[in-house]
């Protein structure tokens, strides 16, 4: 084995992974089986080298022990095989470390040394599983630990800070140690099959290129639901809030990614300059439309698959006085003369009936109408872009229904690709697998760029501005259920109704 040479091969360059909160649940849930599959379908190359950094003591083999039992865990049985396991923990080493002081980070290129006889010539790349606050000092440590060159990239994780002027300061720390073209600010959302699908969708389909605008979409929906609660996660989760947690990063990802212009090119810049217009032409809310547009709402206890759940302020750990909200609804858009009179709702909640993320695009109507009356509100194709579970493409279309006595009455049925079905032989990679070989190959476009995470910011932070200023507590929905029904009034004040038919 040659453990010096600098890669050639492209698909599966040689790195050094130095990851930060190594024993942390981001690494051990989503991480360690994301680098496992990698391996396991050949993409890692046989001389990348990992070492696990955290301030726990612990020597190699118990870590590499406890990669192995993780897997156990997160992989799937029947995509466990011992000789990737075994392949997969040789590769680990293990470093405890003191993050917030200088001393010791020679460790780290002294380990770079031993692995590579040396010679060092492949990037490093410092990846953070630890929260925001650290990034700054880790940064600057590793520097005075001279363990970087200009070879080395940093992977950071949502959330960028709590507001626009904590991001700012955050960013300015990485940006002190690493130029903007090698920092990778992940939104795991970025990473999933079918987010990714939607530039295919959209730039490789003519027929969808020349209707994807205001002339003939009447509104956009999108829905990220969860089942889950907080899940030990109190702490972070009050300070944050739902709007916080999943809209300043996710959703307005999703917006952007449906809103954008086309890109030139696939360049990373290409892209993020077209996301970041979007960003840019975000409608703020004004106070006058806080009320009629916006609903913050928050779980009492209630009932998920037949089993009591308790409600937010009886979670463990909680503050019972908490106003944060774990339900966002809001109808929003994007000025500008693609999307101009096109409302985008969007709704985001913990505790809900069922884990499904969806984008449903309306067309408009059929604007000469030949058919019976009282189907004329059927009468509108919608496309149904499926994110999880279950990743798939409807688009619904109206033919006659069948049978003599049925005239020329309408019915409507889907044009479905479901990827599970269509192909069978392909496993759906966790967007975490994809994200860390782009990360490795030196790619960004699947990364968010600073400006892109400022504005986002911006936008979420005049929201909440503005629901300070109301100082509304956040309407009450029983777990299990869809949001509080003035959600559903948000949106049947339009003459809409959230799309059900899943
Ligand atoms: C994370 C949020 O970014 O995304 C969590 O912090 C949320 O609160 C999670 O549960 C949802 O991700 P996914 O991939 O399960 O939809």
């Amino acid at each position: 084995m040659k453990a010096t040479r600098r890669s050639e091969d492209e698909d599966r360059p040689v790195i050094d992974l130095a990851l930060f909160g190594a024993l942390g649940d981001l690494s051990l849930r989503k991480l360690y089986p994301a680098l496992y599959h990698l391996d396991r379908e050949g993409l890692l190359h046989d001389d990348t080298r990992i070492l696990g950094l955290a301030r726990q003591e612990m020597q190699t083999d118990a870590f590499r022990k406890r990669v192995a039992e993780t897997l156990q865990t997160y992989v799937k049985p029947a995509e466990l095989d011992r000789a990737t396991v075994k392949r997969f923990t040789a590769r680990l080493d293990f470093l405890q470390l003191d993050f917030g002081t200088a001393e010791g980070y020679g460790a780290i290129a002294e380990w770079r040394k031993a692995v590579r006889h040396d010679t060092v010539v492949c990037p490093l790349v410092v990846y953070l599983a630890v929260p925001a606050s650290l990034y700054g000092d880790i940064c600057r440590n590793l520097q005075a630990g001279e363990c970087l060159d200009e070879l080395s990239r940093v992977v950071v994780e949502k959330p960028i800070g709590y507001d626009f002027e904590s991001s700012c300061e955050i960013n300015d720390a990485i940006g002190e140690v690493f130029p903007e073209s090698r920092v990778y600010r992940i939104d795991h959302y970025l990473g999933k099959e079918t987010v990714q699908n939607l530039i295919a969708l959209r730039f490789a389909n003519p027929l969808f290129g020349t209707q994807w605008n205001q002339n003939h979409i009447s509104h956009v929906e999108i829905t990220v639901s969860e089942q889950v609660g907080i899940e030990g996660r109190w702490g972070y989760f009050d300070r944050a809030g739902q709007l916080r947690d999943m809209v300043q990063n996710h959703l307005l990802q999703l917006v952007c990614l449906i809103a954008m212009d086309p890109p030139a090119n696939l360049d990373a810049d290409a892209i993020r300059d077209e996301k970041v217009k979007v960003l840019k032409a975000l409608q703020p809310f004004s106070e006058a439309r806080l009320n009629r547009d916006v609903v913050r709402g928050q779980y009492i206890a209630g009932t998920i698959n037949g089993k009591g759940v308790p409600g937010y302020l009886e979670e463990e750990g909680a503050n019972r006085e908490s106003g944060t909200e774990t339900f966002v609804a809001m109808k929003t858009g994007v000025s500008n003369w693609r999307w101009a009179g096109v409302p985008f709702y969007l709704r985001t909640g913990k505790r809900m009936p069922e884990k499904l993320s969806q984008i449903v695009i309306h067309f408009r109507q059929q604007a000469h109408y030949i058919f019976d009356p009282d189907q004329r509100n059927l009468a509108a194709n919608k496309l149904v872009i499926r994110l999880q579970p279950d990743e798939g493409i409807a688009l619904e279309v109206l033919t006659k229904d069948s049978g003599l006595d049925r005239g020329m009455r309408l019915r409507r049925g889907p044009l479905h690709l479901d990827f599970g079905s269509a192909f069978p032989q392909e496993r759906i990679p966790d967007a975490y697998e994809r994200l860390l070989l782009e990360v490795m190959k030196g790619r960004q476009y699947l990364f968010v760029r600073r400006d892109e995470v400022e504005h986002a910011w911006h936008w979420c932070d005049s929201l909440i501005a503005a629901w300070e200023e109301m100082g509304e507590p956040p309407r009450r929905y029983p777990a299990g259920s869809w949001g509080p029904v003035a959600s559903i009034a948000m949106i049947t004040q339009d003459g809409r109704s959230w799309y059900e038919d899943y």
